[in-house]
């Protein structure tokens, strides 16, 4: 049994991660526009509010003047951010290239590039080492925020090396490591040139945590079979060091979106949409327009069930929000074009003068419209070919207190092995799978959908982001303190 040692209240937390949680625009020579950032990171670790946070990570733009890098630092701190500058051939290198372009696709199933996406990035090897110079500015900009006693919490597959340069500088400090996607099988990990680097980086870390059990073992396989470590059921053994891997799933904070909801102009809003759609079933779509999601799979699966159920044409709405991401990146440019493609010939086919069967918007919508919609869904759809967990799954469920929609679930999600009993799992890749599960949820009796709702609500309401956040650090601090003990001895 670990024991669980508390965060003590004078203990700050360091989280780092590549991404802010808000992105910055300039304005002006020294005004600066801050926004919200999107993704499923941003969405839990704004959850946490018990610890004396300090954010480091970039904010998204491209700043290479003094006035522009000072104003900007302090604009950032009033929110508790630190940026991290990194230049433009960096990002293109270091964030189009290897992290989104060889990292993101590996880690779900997609492979390396084939030979067309190679040909649009530079070399493999220089994107690996502006890899690792981005991960060694990042190790700069926390040393130079670090105080003796700061938990370093370093988030996702952007900063692999980060807990190795991080200890180098200084080993006294507390370091864990989180990795938000999935992480594949050895056999995929195994592909990739510069695994056995990564896996040592990541090494040196005092906790190395996933979102489920899978994830956990499969790192520990690839530490066994490419680095032939030795696996232990608490981590992975180097010569008499431990470095514990475990799994913590996340979770959000259910109370954010159960109080929006009740909130008088939201209720208003849920009115209006609830009269624009009335007559007609809601199914809906939210996510990154990002390959790992099936939004192509999904709308396929909703044009069979519109082929198979002339009934319903006037009945059903999809409506899918697919938020810009990457937009720099060859592949995810063409996902838009070919995502636009379908919807047109689909819209085309089924639609009427007055309404068609589906809406496709190309943005995110702020918080309150968004919660306005997860309230108003019969359905949500959610068939991501890979993800690490999908919180949509989550903040959809903490929407539904009144409605009890259903979830259609992708299986290939983490959310699935939390989610899966109240959700209808499907396998994104099985299009007629999906179409015939679209018809299940939508005829679903009250009481199976009340069933399921319940069973999906009291996970969510009971395994929040700040539950998941102090098991991590305290399981952290457990792990300083039996090494200590272990040196001691
Ligand atoms: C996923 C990743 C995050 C990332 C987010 C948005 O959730 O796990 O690390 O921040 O996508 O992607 P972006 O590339 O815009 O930061």
């Amino acid at each position: 049994e670990l024991r669980i040692c508390p965060p003590t209240n004078s203990q700050r937390l360091l989280v780092v991660a590549n991404r802010l949680p808000v992105s910055a625009t300039r304005k002006g020579d020294a005004s600066w526009q801050l926004e919200m950032s999107v993704g499923g990171l941003v969405s839990a670790l704004l959850g946490i509010t018990e610890f004396e946070t300090r954010w480091i990570g970039w904010a998204g733009v491209n700043v290479t003047d003094e006035i522009g890098k000072k104003s900007l630092t302090k604009a950032l701190a009033d929110k508790r951010c630190v940026p991290v500058f990194l230049d433009e051939d960096l990002v293109n290198l270091y964030y189009n290239g290897y992290c989104n372009n060889i990292l993101w696709p590996l880690f779900h199933y997609l492979g390396l590039p084939q030979e067309d996406r190679l040909a649009t990035t530079r070399s493999f090897q220089s994107q690996f080492d502006a890899y690792k110079k981005a991960n060694q500015l990042f190790a700069d900009v926390v040393s130079e925020h670090y105080i003796e006693g700061d938990v370093i919490w370093c988030h996702d597959y952007h900063l692999m090396f980060l807990p190795k340069y991080l200890k180098e500088r200084n080993n006294k400090m507390k370091v864990g490591w989180f990795l938000h996607t999935p992480f594949p099988s050895s056999e995929i990990q195994r592909t990739l040139p510069s695994q056995s680097e990564l896996l040592r980086a990541v090494l040196v870390a005092d906790l190395v945590g996933f979102h489920t059990y899978d994830y956990a073992r499969h790192f520990v396989s690839a530490c066994t079979r490419i680095l032939g470590l030795e696996g232990t059921p608490d981590g992975v053994e180097d010569q008499g060091k431990l470095t514990r891997v475990a799994a913590f799933p996340i979770g959000i904070d259910p109370g954010r979106f159960i109080r929006a909801i009740q909130l008088p102009q939201i209720k208003e809003h849920i009115k209006e949409l609830e009269e624009r759609f009335a007559g007609r079933k809601v199914m809906l779509g939210v996510d990154r327009l990002d390959m790992i999601k099936g939004i192509p799979q999904k709308i396929l699966a909703f044009e069979k069930f519109l082929e198979e159920n002339p009934d319903w044409h006037d009945k059903v709405v999809l409506l899918q929000i697919a938020v810009p991401t990457r937009t720099d990146v060859p592949e995810y440019q063409k996902l838009t074009c070919q995502v636009h493609e379908i919807v047109g010939r689909i819209n085309g086919r089924f639609g009427s003068l007055t309404t068609v069967p589906i809406h496709h918007l190309d943005r995110s919508l702020d918080f309150h419209g968004l919660c306005a919609l997860y309230a108003i869904t019969d359905v949500a759809l959610i068939t991501s070919l890979r993800d690490g967990m999908n919180l949509v799954s989550y903040e959809f469920v903490a929407c539904q207190a009144s409605k009890k929609g259903v979830l259609i679930l992708s299986e290939f999600a983490g959310a699935a092995q939390s989610l899966g009993a109240g959700a209808i799992l499907v396998n994104p890749w099985n299009i007629t799978e999906v179409a015939s599960s679209i018809g299940y949820a939508l005829n679903m009796p009250a009481e199976e959908r009340e069933k399921r709702h319940h069973h999906n609500f009291v996970h969510v309401t009971s395994h929040t982001s700040q539950e998941w956040a102090e098991t991590f650090v305290s399981e952290l601090n457990d792990t300083i303190v039996e090494a200590q003990l272990r040196i001691r001895q």
